[in-house]
């Protein structure tokens, strides 16, 4: 049990850095799911796409957030690369920055937790 435990975690750490979705804080089963963003991007011919999602849309938010998820829908290395710019966990405002590769669109879900 130990070792498959041991494993899917290794996995999880290697698939995680090659499918770019990242992960910024913990969420506790009581806090409230504050944003949940599809960001689609079709490819751009020789450039790329570079994207801010801001939460809330503009200003500072009533929540304190307590985690953000961004999911790489896909899964096969060619998805956009995630940076939490400014805010995120202990603030009340978050701005999440996704580049896409030269060529490649954006299909990435943006999730935030907080209380
Ligand atoms: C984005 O990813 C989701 C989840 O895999 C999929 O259902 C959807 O069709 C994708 N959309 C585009 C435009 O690729
Ligand atoms: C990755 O998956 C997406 C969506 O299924 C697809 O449009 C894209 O061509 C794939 N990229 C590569 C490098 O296979
Ligand atoms: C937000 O929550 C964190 C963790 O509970 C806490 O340390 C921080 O002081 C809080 N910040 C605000 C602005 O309430």
């Amino acid at each position: 049990m130990r070792s498959v435990l041991i494993l899917s975690v290794v996995l999880a750490v290697i698939l995680g850095a090659h499918a770019y979705s990242a992960t910024w804080g913990k969420a506790k089963n009581t806090d409230y799911q504050l944003l949940h963003q599809v960001e689609i991007r079709y490819p751009i011919k020789n450039n790329y796409w570079n994207v801010n999602i801001n939460y809330p849309a503009s200003g500072v938010g009533y929540y304190n957030i307590s985690a953000i998820y961004v999911y790489d829908n896909f899964k096969n290395s060619s998805g956009a690369s995630p940076t939490l710019y400014s805010g995120g966990p202990g603030y009340r405002f978050a701005t999440i920055n996704l580049k896409s590769q030269v060529n490649r669109g954006i299909n990435s879900t943006v999730v935030i937790y907080g209380k």
